[in-house]
C-alpha cells in the first residue's frame, strides 16, 4: 500500500485536484490517500471543499489578510515540514503554479520525497507574467519527479527544459473532469440576485498580481464605460477577496447602475451556471480560459501573455491586455457584430476529455 499526500491551498487547486483525490480514493487497495490543505485561501477554499465533499487530514490555516509572498511561502514551508515528518508519504501531489504548489514541493524535496506535478508544463516564458506563477511553474519543473502535462504543448515545453520524457504523462486537464462532473450531477445552479436571466450578460473576474494598480483601474473604467454604453446588457462581477482587487473594484465601478452586479465569490456550482448563462467572459483567470471554451463562450483575457495558447489557437479566447479602450473595443465588437461573436463562440475543448484524473492515477499506479 502506497501513501499519497495531496496538497493544495487555493480555490482553483481545489477545483482541479478534487477529481484526483476522488480517483485515488476509488483505489483503496492500492493507495492510502490523504489531503493536506495549506489554507492559502480560506473562505474561497472552504467553499470548494464543501462542494466536493473533501475532508482534509491537515489544514495549515496559513492565510492572514493581505499577507505578502514572503509570509505565504515561509508559512507553507514550515507547515509542510511537520506534516511530511509525521506522514512520511511515498508521494506528494501538487498542482499548478501557486505558492502552495512550489513550497510544498520544496518541502517534500528537502525530505527526499518524490513529487508529482498536476498541470505541469504551462509556460509563458516571461517570469513576470503571470507573477510569481511563471517562476513557480518553472521551479516545479525542476523540483518534481513526475509531470502530468494537460496537453501536448505543455509536454513540449517540459522537453525543451530537458525534463525526461519518461517522467511526463499527457493526461488532459483535470478541470474538464470536474466540469463534466458538475454538468452530469445537474447541481449547477445560478445564484439569485434579482437579475433578469433572459438578458445578455458579460461575466467578469480578475485577480492577477501584475494587474494590481493601473491595470485594475483601467479594467474598472472600461466596465463603467461599457455598462453605460450597453444598458441592455448585464455586467456581473463576483469579486475575488483580495483587498487589492476588492478596493479598486468597489471604489471605481459604479455598482449603483441597474445593469451592474458586484457579487461575493461564487461557489463552483454557481459559477458554472453563470458561465453557461453568460454571453461572453472578461477575465484574467487561468482556469476560466480552459472552462469557457467547453461551453462555447468567448473569453477576452485581460493579460498580455497566456500559458494556454490552445484556447487562442482554437479561436475561443483572445488576449486584450489591460488598456481601457482596447477592452472596450473588443467587448463592444462581440456585443454588436454577430459574425465576430459566432467566430469565437463555437464549443472547443482542447484541454481534455474528462479522464485526466484516471490517467494520473494509472501512471502513479504503474510507476510508484
Ligand atoms: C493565489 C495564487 C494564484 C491563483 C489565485 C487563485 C499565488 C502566489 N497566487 O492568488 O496563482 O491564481 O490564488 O485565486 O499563489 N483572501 C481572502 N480569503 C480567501 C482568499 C484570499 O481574504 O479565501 C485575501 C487575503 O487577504 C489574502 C489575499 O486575498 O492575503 C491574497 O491571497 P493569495 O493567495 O496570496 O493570492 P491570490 O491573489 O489569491
Ligand atoms: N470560480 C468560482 N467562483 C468564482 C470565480 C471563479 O468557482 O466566483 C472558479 C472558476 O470556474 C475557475 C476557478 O475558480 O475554475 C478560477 O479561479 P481563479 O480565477 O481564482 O484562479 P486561476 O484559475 O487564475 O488560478
Amino acid at each position: 500500500m502506497k501513501k499519497v499526500l495531496v496538497v493544495f491551498g487555493t480555490r482553483p487547486e481545489a477545483i482541479k485536484m478534487a477529481p484526483v483525490v476522488k480517483e485515488l480514493c476509488r483505489r483503496p487497495d492500492e493507495f492510502e490517500t490523504k489531503v493536506c490543505v495549506t489554507g492559502q485561501h480560506r473562505e474561497m477554499l472552504d467553499q470548494m471543499l464543501e462542494v466536493f465533499d473533501i475532508q482534509p487530514a491537515y489544514d495549515l490555516d496559513i492565510m492572514r489578510p493581505n499577507q505578502d509572498l514572503y509570509d505565504v511561502s515561509a508559512r507553507i514551508l514550515l507547515g509542510m515540514r511537520d506534516v511530511l515528518r509525521t506522514e512520511q508519504p511515498n508521494l506528494v501531489l501538487v498542482h499548478g503554479d501557486t505558492s502552495t504548489s512550489t513550497f510544498a514541493a520544496l518541502a517534500a524535496f528537502y525530505q527526499h520525497i518524490p513529487v508529482g506535478h498536476v498541470e505541469a508544463g504551462l509556460r509563458t516564458g516571461n517570469i513576470y507574467s503571470p507573477w510569481p506563477e511563471e517562476m513557480n511553474r518553472q521551479l516545479n519543473g525542476r523540483l518534481c519527479t513526475w509531470h502530468f502535462a494537460p496537453t501536448e504543448t505543455a509536454r513540449q515545453n517540459l522537453l525543451r527544459e530537458h525534463v525526461d520524457d519518461a517522467h511526463i504523462a499527457v493526461t488532459g486537464n483535470t478541470v474538464i473532469d470536474t466540469l463534466h462532473w458538475v454538468v452530469a450531477s445537474g447541481k449547477a445552479k445560478a445564484p439569485q440576485f434579482g437579475r433578469d436571466e433572459s438578458r445578455r450578460m458579460v461575466l467578469i473576474t480578475g485577480h492577477r498580481r501584475e494587474n494590481f494598480g493601473d491595470g485594475m483601474k483601467h479594467i474598472c473604467q472600461a466596465i463603467n464605460a461599457l455598462s453605460e454604453q450597453f444598458r441592455d446588457v448585464d455586467f456581473v462581477y463576483p469579486i475575488h477577496l483580495n483587498p487589492n482587487i476588492r478596493r479598486p473594484v468597489q471604489e471605481i465601478i459604479d455598482g449603483s447602475r441597474n445593469n451592474v452586479y458586484l457579487l461575493v465569490p461564487l461557489s463552483y456550482l454557481e459559477f458554472v451556471a453563470m458561465m453557461q448563462q453568460s454571453t461572453l467572459i472578461l477575465t484574467d483567470s487561468g482556469g476560466i480560459q480552459e472552462e469557457a471554451p467547453a461551453f462555447g463562450k468567448p473569453v477576452l483575457v485581460m493579460r498580455d501573455t497566456t500559458e494556454r495558447p490552445e484556447a487562442i489557437e482554437a479561436g475561443t479566447a483572445r488576449l486584450v491586455g489591460t488598456d481601457r479602450s482596447t477592452i472596450e473595443q473588443h467587448v463592444a465588437r462581440l456585443l454588436t457584430d454577430n459574425e465576430a461573436y459566432r467566430a469565437m463562440s463555437h464549443a472547443a475543448n482542447p484541454f481534455g476529455d474528462g479522464y485526466a484524473a484516471h490517467r494520473i492515477a494509472d501512471y502513479i499506479s504503474a510507476n510508484l
